[in-house]
């Protein structure tokens, strides 16, 4: 089993802050902080005692997300939600599939489509037509009762990692990529590429029978075995998801700071104190914000892939975990 990334660094923030650290000892993933003070808190894998359960209730479903965003005139993706085939059954709603396709239809493919719960890129697709859009239905609905149609936001990914009154983290994300060497074919520029995130122990499987990976290079005119140029970049993924092999590039430094103002904002205003926030923004994070759209909340945001960009930025999450714990010294 691959072992758990925050458990140690919350032994180790644990032991400088005089918090005793109790592990559940089977996995790993799960743990108590004794408090100098003998309370207790608790964190499980990247979700811990911070965030109160009604908001991380409402981040962590993306309508209802979009919903209060929208209604405190933050811009939202557009879209709307449907229901597989038996839910809609069972609580008599008539926005199953077919309302879903029709409406995909209004908006103009491509769209997305997406589970409403979901993280990680799990089960988030991008299609072009009816047949494709049935599939990815199907798929999602297989174990999810709701999901998500939606269009297509132009511009770049970014994510903001917000704790109370501070942004701690900032970087821009980049769909899995590929980069032609005049001679192998991209089955196996995917195969090194997968090899390189070994080697950064990044834990990620790159599935190369994803047929979402397939659609991608389909509407590039590419199959696995096409050759790329020499120096030529293609993105195989249409989302940026890190946990599926995108790159991350830190701008924690360099970020504008009315954009932080305006991530601490929305993270108070979903009742949250500690809240990753995925923007998809057209123009700059240096400048200042002009046109953006908050893709979804995250209270339990993962670090993991974050830290393994290098030594400075494991000393960053390390430094956002102190925080974290500090807050329960509080009071
Ligand atoms: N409406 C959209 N427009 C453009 N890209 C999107 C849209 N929805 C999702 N994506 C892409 O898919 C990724 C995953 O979608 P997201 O809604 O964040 O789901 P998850 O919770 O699985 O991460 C995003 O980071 C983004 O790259
Ligand atoms: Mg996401």
């Amino acid at each position: 089993m691959k072992p758990c990334f925050v458990s140690p660094l919350i032994q180790t923030v644990g032991r400088e802050l005089g918090i005793e650290v109790r592990l559940e000892p089977k996995y790993g993933y799960a743990g108590q902080l004794i408090l100098p003070n003998g309370q207790k808190r608790y964190f499980r894998n990247n979700s811990f005692d911070i965030n109160l359960l009604g908001a991380s209730e409402i981040a962590k479903d993306k309508m209802y997300a979009a919903s209060f965003l929208a209604k405190m005139n933050y811009p939202v993706p557009e879209g709307e939600e449907f229901f597989s085939d038996a839910w809609c059954e069972t609580i008599a709603s008539k926005r199953e599939a077919r309302a879903a396709y029709r409406y995909a239809q209004s908006i103009g493919f491509p769209v997305i489509i997406k589970p409403n719960n979901k993280s990680q890129g799990e089960g988030v697709f991008k299609v072009a037509g009816k047949i494709d859009f049935f599939r990815s239905v199907e798929t999602i609905t297989a174990s999810d009762r709701v999901f998500l149609v939606q269009r297509i936001v132009e511009g770049d990914d970014f994510r903001f990692v917000v704790l109370d009154q501070e942004v701690l983290a900032a970087y821009q994300r980049i769909p899995l990529s590929v980069t032609g060497d005049g001679q192998s074919s991209i089955l196996t520029l995917l195969k090194q590429k997968q090899k390189s995130f070994d080697r950064l122990k990044r834990f990620i499987r790159i599935s190369f029978a994803d047929n979402r990976i397939t659609n991608q290079l389909k509407q590039l005119k590419l199959t696995l075995d096409s050759i790329l140029g020499m120096g030529q970049i293609i993105q195989v993924l249409p989302i940026a998801n890190l946990s599926l092999g995108g790159e991350a590039i830190d701008l924690s430094e360099k970020i504008h700071p009315d954009w932080k103002r305006l991530a601490i904002e929305i993270t108070r205003a979903m009742g949250l104190r500690f809240c990753g926030l995925d923007f998809i923004i057209q123009g700059k994070i240096w400048a200042q914000p002009f046109s953006y759209v908050i893709l979804e909340l995250n209270p339990s945001p993962g670090l993991e892939h974050f830290a393994s960009l290098g030594k400075k930025q494991r000393e960053r999450v390390k430094i956002i975990y102190r925080k974290l714990l500090e807050t329960f010294l509080e009071n």
